[in-house]
């Protein structure tokens, strides 16, 4: 997801590179060499038209604009620009998941290892990111002599581009084979056990689950858990409940990156719709729901406002001071977690924590009769 402006242009080759390679059965099997052990990116997304995508964004944002309360989904952040304004946010000072994960990994990550010592198994990354945080521990397991091959997963392929670039700067002859996988994350996870019989360790990093709701963090658990084998990890990420002041700069950051975070769906939607949202009348604030326990990011219409989007065919009338909601990020307690590794059936191994307590990831088995 991490991509810097500065390797846009890259993207654009990468992307345009794996469109001139052929496809075979609606798969593209696109093998570059990597100085040693060869990378092989299978694409589960090809069949996917242009237009469907435009056509998903305009129902969801009809759909999100014309319920009451009114909201937007999550996805609508992360395109080329809102990726490069997230990875800034992982940057900033006041938004502490980020240090606190790079603290436990780099602490954590030989106990870790330890459980997959001696065995051959498959490392996957769900949402790959940019290899940072995944590098420490990858390290760790080169130390244990794990054997491992490495699996990135994400639905955007320049971003398993970006990180096999990433890795090839950081170990000049890559010492593990590598199988990136472009696809939705359950179509990729049911396409290696159909694929690949090693036992798994799924990494789901950062505060991912946060932005689930609790039927939909247990929704999404029992996926895992039915799309894997008896014995096999996962490690996941989950954002500790803690001071509401700590909370409340982490999303309300003073150089306003999460504002324009925020601003830049509304940009997006204007881009893409034919839309006319001024930014500048809508005001950026998170909020912790104290009752569910989530951190919420609103945009609120400064004053009655109508925004046209010529695409849809269709006016919006805000009153003044109505709210667009944006995102739940989901903050836990460690009793939380407890119950939904035991409701999803999966046993907790260990639980890893930063010093300060924000933020832990926790180590889990999935268990079947
Ligand atoms: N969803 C992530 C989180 O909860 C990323 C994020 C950080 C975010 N700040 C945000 C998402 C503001 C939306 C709005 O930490």
């Amino acid at each position: 997801m991490a991509r810097p402006k500065l390797k846009q242009m890259q993207y654009a080759l990468f992307d345009s590179l794996c469109q001139a390679w052929p496809k075979r059965l609606g798969l593209a099997r696109d093998c570059i060499s990597n100085g040693g052990s060869p990378v092989e990116i299978t694409n589960l997304t090809t069949g996917k038209k242009i237009n469907d995508e435009k056509h998903e964004l305009a129902l969801n944002v009809l759909e999100g604009l014309s319920k009451r309360p009114r909201g937007l989904p999550s996805r609508l952040f992360y395109d080329d620009k809102g990726s490069e304004l997230f990875t800034q946010i992982m940057d900033l000072e006041e938004y502490y998941p980020t240090n606190c994960e790079t603290e436990i990994l780099q602490k954590h990550s030989p106990a870790i290892a330890k459980h997959l010592a001696n065995q051959e198994f498959n490392l996957v990354e769900l949402g790959c990111g940019d290899g940072a945080k995944t590098t420490i521990l990858i390290d760790s397991l080169i130390a244990e002599k794990a054997g491992f091959k490495f699996v990135p997963l994400d639905i955007s392929e320049a971003a398993v581009q970006f990180l096999h670039k990433n890795l090839q700067e950081k170990y000049r002859d890559i010492p593990f084979p590598i199988q990136g996988l472009v696809a939705e994350y359950f179509q990729g996870l049911s396409w290696l056990s159909e694929n690949a019989s090693a036992k798994n360790l799924i990494l789901f990093l950062g505060s991912n689950i946060g932005n689930l709701n609790k039927p939909m963090a247990l929704r999404f658990l029992r996926h895992l858990w039915y799309s894997l084998n008896d014995g096999d990890y996962v490690l996941i990420g989950f954002d500790l409940k803690k001071d509401l002041d700590i909370l409340y700069d982490a999303y309300n950051d003073k150089k306003g990156v999460t504002a324009e975070f925020n601003y830049n769906v509304l940009d997006r939607i204007n881009a893409s719709l034919d839309g006319n949202f001024d930014r500048s009348q809508f005001q950026h604030q998170g909020l912790y729901n104290v009752q569910t326990g989530a951190m919420e990011s609103y945009l609120i219409s400064q004053k009655a406002q109508t925004v046209r989007l010529g695409e849809l065919d269709r006016e919006f009338h805000f009153q003044p001071w109505e709210a667009i909601h944006m995102e739940y990020s989901y903050k836990y307690l460690q009793t939380d977690i407890t119950d939904l590794a035991e409701s999803t059936g999966f046993q907790i191994l260990d639980n890893f924590k930063d010093e300060k307590g924000y933020f832990v990831d926790s180590l889990w088995q999935v268990r079947k009769e």
